[in-house]
């Protein structure tokens, strides 16, 4: 099947995809940015559903319902905070898009929704974490699955030009 890469630039929360992935905290109960919009339009429902998660760890996701967003699931998953660079930072970014796109995999989804996940409060690199997403993705997607439609939906104009840069520029690489 073929997987198609696409940018957008809005408010996550207004898409109607299979999931959208949220930039939580290891707590899973909320924060700002875009982890406060998402709990705020998903309503009190999520929250109570994010209260039997546990948390969840640095790089890895988890899956709730959408509640009362239009999407059907959220993905809920722990960026890195930028500390220099030096602490394993790019892997764990990475693992937040593999792990999550593993995720919508493993629940037979078709569509999902990434933030620039680490690149508000927690301060990664804004074109070092569009190469990670881009590629990881890439690479996830080389083994066939469920997943046709990966759309990376940016806040800022300049969030999107980066992803589009990246998209085209790998498409005449291959
Ligand atoms: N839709 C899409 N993108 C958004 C939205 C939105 N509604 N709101 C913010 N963004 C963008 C920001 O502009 C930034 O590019 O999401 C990106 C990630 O920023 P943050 O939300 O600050 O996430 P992150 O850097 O991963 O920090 C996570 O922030 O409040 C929290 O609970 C969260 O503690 C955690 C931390």
């Amino acid at each position: 099947m073929i997987s198609q890469l696409q940018t957008l630039q809005g408010d996550i929360i207004s898409l109607d995809v299979d999931a959208i992935v949220n930039a939580a905290n290891s707590s899973l109960l909320g924060g700002g940015g875009v982890d406060g919009a998402i709990h705020r339009a998903a309503g009190p429902e999520l929250l109570a559903e994010c209260r039997m998660l546990n948390g969840c760890r640095t790089g890895e996701a988890k899956i709730t319902k959408g509640h009362r967003l239009k999407a059907k699931h959220i993905i809920h998953t722990v960026g890195p905070v930028w500390n220099g660079g030096r602490n394993g930072e790019a892997d764990k970014l990475r693992a937040c898009y593999t792990n999550s796109l593993r995720l919508a995999a493993e629940h037979g989804l078709q569509s999902i929704a990434f933030p620039c996940i680490s690149t508000g409060v927690y301060r990664f690199p804004a074109d070092q974490a569009a190469e990670i997403a881009v590629d990881a993705t890439q690479t996830f997607l080389e083994t066939p699955c469920s997943i046709q439609r990966v759309i990376f939906c940016c806040f800022s104009a300049a969030d999107r030009a980066r992803y589009e840069a990246l998209i085209d520029g790998k498409k005449m690489d291959g």
